[in-house]
């Protein structure tokens, strides 16, 4: 698909040819992920944070926010409650926080890999090739950073530079694939000043940078943060609707047919009654339900009415379970590596067996 046949699916106006865009999402994704509904289980061990990115509720800018940080005795428990739940996957999510040492989060993946059977996913934000190196001979299997805008011009007027340091997450993605990690990323959808031909640039990125796995949200405004006062009513101006969101995940699907993709909590938010049903019907494989203990949830604020922040880890554990029930799919067992992951590895090691 080149990028006029992309742009012209995130404008396409007739339903018909939309619902032939969802079926084909759907059908690609049995034939090259299956039935199996993947589940991660999300551990917020902390909402520190020293970067200032526009549209963040956990921004270092943004004062009247209490802030958190899990011992590694809660992040312990938490694993634990995965592994009672049958999930496959923990996935260690943080601000951007430097006091999330190296030698600590390596000590945790160290310990959950040697006591669970758990894959551990990490993502803590644009960090160094030293520190991503030392987590993976930890153990860590995959990292997920999302690169929010392949517009360098958006990207940079709201991700504010820390200190004299650059960033190119790009780069970042291959060099941790160099370094074995299955490799994750994403972009919100309808941040201001995003215009349908940047979605249309983003999908093919998507491909470009050949990711393991694609997680794709609509942009939530949040009060307390600088964009969240801007309105990007620009004649191109990508909306941030559930229904574009479907469309950049559909496309996402077909040109990287072997990812995985969840159906992120951003959609749950702006429907909660079918936006995860209706992301897993239109080529999304994954949920991520959450084990924050309830008591943190409220501030990890990264946008404002966040989905199931009162939900205790059981609850959400049910309901998940529930939801991949009602649409005749099942839940996957297993650490659940993506496909193109596991080709990707056995291209580079020659070895023509499955490495997991
Ligand atoms: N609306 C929607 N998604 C957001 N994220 C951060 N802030 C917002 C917001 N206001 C997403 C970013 C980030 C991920 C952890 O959450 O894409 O990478
Ligand atoms: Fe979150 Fe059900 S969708 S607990």
């Amino acid at each position: 698909m080149d990028h006029d046949e992309i742009t012209r699916w995130l404008r396409e106006e007739d339903p018909e040819a939309l619902t032939r865009l969802w079926a084909r999402a759907d059908e690609v994704r049995r034939d090259n992920v299956g039935d199996q509904v993947h589940l991660r289980g999300l551990i917020e061990i902390g909402n520190y944070c020293v970067r200032r990115c526009g549209y963040c509720g956990l921004s270092a800018g943004r004062s009247g926010l209490q802030r958190y940080r899990m011992s590694a005795g809660e992040i312990l428990d938490c694993a634990a409650q995965a592994v009672e739940y049958g999930y496959g996957t923990v996935v260690i999510q943080a601000g951007e926080d430097p006091l999330l040492t190296a030698e600590f989060i390596g000590g945790l993946v160290a310990e959950i890999k040697s006591t669970t059977p758990l894959a551990v996913t990490l993502s803590l934000g644009e960090r160094g090739d030293e520190e991503l190196a030392h987590w993976r001979s930890a153990g860590a299997d995959r990292y997920l950073l999302r690169f929010e805008t392949s517009n360098r011009g958006l990207f940079d007027r709201i991700h504010p530079p820390l200190g004299d340091r650059r960033s190119d997450r790009p780069a970042m993605l291959l060099r941790m694939a160099e370094m074995g990690y299955e490799v994750g990323s994403g972009v919100m959808v309808g941040i201001p000043g995003q215009t349908y031909d940047d979605l249309a640039g983003d999908v093919e990125t998507f491909a470009r940078l050949n990711l393991d796995m694609i997680g794709l949200g609509p942009y939530i405004p949040h009060p307390d943060t600088p964009l969240g006062a801007e309105t990007g009513a620009g004649a191109d101006q990508a909306p941030a609707s559930e229904e574009l969101t479907y469309r950049v995940m559909a496309l996402a699907r077909l040109v990287c047919p072997l990812a995985n993709i969840p159906s992120t909590s951003a959609l749950a938010t702006l429907n909660l009654a079918e936006g995860r049903e209706l992301g897993l019907a239109r080529g999304a494989n994954v949920v991520m339900p959450n084990l924050t203990p309830r008591q943190y949830r409220p501030m990890y604020e990264i946008y404002p009415a966040k989905a199931c922040i009162r939900e205790t880890a059981r609850q959400c554990h049910s309901c998940m379970r529930s939801r991949i029930e009602s649409l005749g799919r099942s839940v996957g067992l297993g650490p659940g590596a993506s496909p193109n992951y596991l080709a990707r590895r056995r291209q580079t090691s020659g070895d023509v067996t499955c490495v997991q």
